[in-house]
Parts: C-alpha cells; sequence; structure tokens
C-alpha cells in the first residue's frame, strides 16, 4: 500500500433473505471511518479488480453449519415459499455464490477476511461457516490473515439486537489497522 494513499477495503457478500447483507452493509459503515469501502453482492465482483484493495472482505450466510450450496439455497427457498422463515428472497439468491466465486476465482497474495451469519445458539450445535470460508479461501492461495467475525440471528433469521452496531465497530477496527499499516 502506498503510505499516501487512503486503504481501499471491498466487502463482498451472499446473502439469502438479507441479514448477511446488512452485516456487510454496516462493516462497510464502520471501514468508513478511516478508509474507502466498496459493498456489493459477490456475484457482481469480477475477479480483475481483486488487486486494488489492500482488503478484501467476503461473507456468507452459515447453511448445514457450512457455506451454502446449491441444495441449502433451493431449500431456503421453500422457507420463504412455507412462510417460515425470511420475508422474500434476495436477487440472485439462488445463483451461485460465495462458494462458488472462491473456486474459480485466483486469490494468490490478496488479504481477504472472512466473517458469516449463524443462528444465536451455542457455536457447538449451530456450527459456523467461517472455518469452511477460511479453508477454501486458503486453498486458493488467499492470505487470510485476521481472525473473522460472525454475527448472530435469530429463530425468524432476522438479525438479533446490537448485531449492525456491533458489526459496524468491526469495520472500524479493520479500516483504522489498515490506515495504521499504512503510516508505518
Ligand atoms: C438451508 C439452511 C440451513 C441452515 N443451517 C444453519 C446451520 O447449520 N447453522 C446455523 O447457525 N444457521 C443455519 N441456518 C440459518 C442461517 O444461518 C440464517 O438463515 C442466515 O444466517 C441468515 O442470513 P441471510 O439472511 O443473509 O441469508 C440455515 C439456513 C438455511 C436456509
Amino acid at each position: 500500500m502506498d503510505s499516501s494513499s487512503t486503504p481501499r477495503v471491498l466487502i463482498a457478500y451472499e446473502s439469502m433473505f438479507g441479514a448477511t447483507r446488512q452485516v456487510a452493509e454496516a462493516i462497510s459503515d464502520g471501514v468508513r471511518g478511516s478508509a474507502e469501502a466498496d459493498c456489493r453482492d459477490v456475484r457482481r465482483v469480477s475477479p480483475f479488480e481483486l488487486h486494488r484493495f489492500d482488503l478484501i472482505v467476503v461473507g456468507a450466510p452459515t447453511h448445514a453449519r457450512s457455506l451454502p450450496t446449491p441444495a441449502s439455497r433451493a431449500e431456503a427457498a421453500t422457507w420463504v415459499e412455507g412462510r417460515m422463515y425470511g420475508a422474500q428472497l434476495e436477487d440472485r439468491a439462488l445463483t451461485p455464490g460465495l462458494r462458488e466465486w472462491i473456486d474459480r476465482t485466483a486469490l494468490s497474495g490478496l488479504k481477504i477476511t472472512p466473517f458469516t451469519t449463524r443462528v444465536d445458539m451455542s457455536r457447538l450445535l449451530s456450527g459456523s461457516a467461517l472455518p469452511a470460508i477460511a479453508r477454501r479461501l486458503r486453498r486458493a492461495g488467499a492470505q487470510v490473515g485476521r481472525r473473522g467475525y460472525e454475527a448472530l440471528v435469530d429463530e425468524h433469521g432476522q438479525l438479533c439486537d446490537g448485531e449492525v452496531d456491533r458489526a459496524r465497530e468491526w469495520g472500524g477496527i479493520l479500516g483504522r489497522s489498515l490506515q495504521h499499516e499504512a503510516r508505518v
């Protein structure tokens, strides 16, 4: 990173019902206090632009203790149809998401930090997509240095109280640490 320039962060997400998108937007708001932030659905991120960013943050919901698959996305759609969960599906929810994006993108040397959303219960019971995202990123050559981030949803898939503020604070920490690195 050029010491005179403002650090740039890309926040790329997959979301079925909107919670992971809201977390991504809150992280971006936090980053913006000290760095530039670009927040987008991962399906709208081209591999050719990645080198422009000092840090990339990627996130997806936890499905079956891991990353969403075509089958789990289809199951999510039935949850909406059955009015069990979530109000409506996000745009592009049923198209290939973060799992497929990582697998087809050259990530060698890029600094990437993962996040996920999962149900608010013991992590032993809920599982988390975080280790699966980190493992896939490393396999694709990314530098996964920082600890990832988990945000919690309730039994209806809504973000729990305080989660937007907490995600904004985490984004603030990321932005400030990049700004600090740029100065030293
Ligand atoms: C098919 C399916 C499987 C899920 N499996 C898990 C799970 O294993 N652990 C968990 O904590 N949450 C699980 N969830 C809940 C999701 O984590 C939750 O819906 C998601 O975090 C909401 O984010 P979104 O609105 O961005 O999709 C599952 C949801 C779906 C639709």
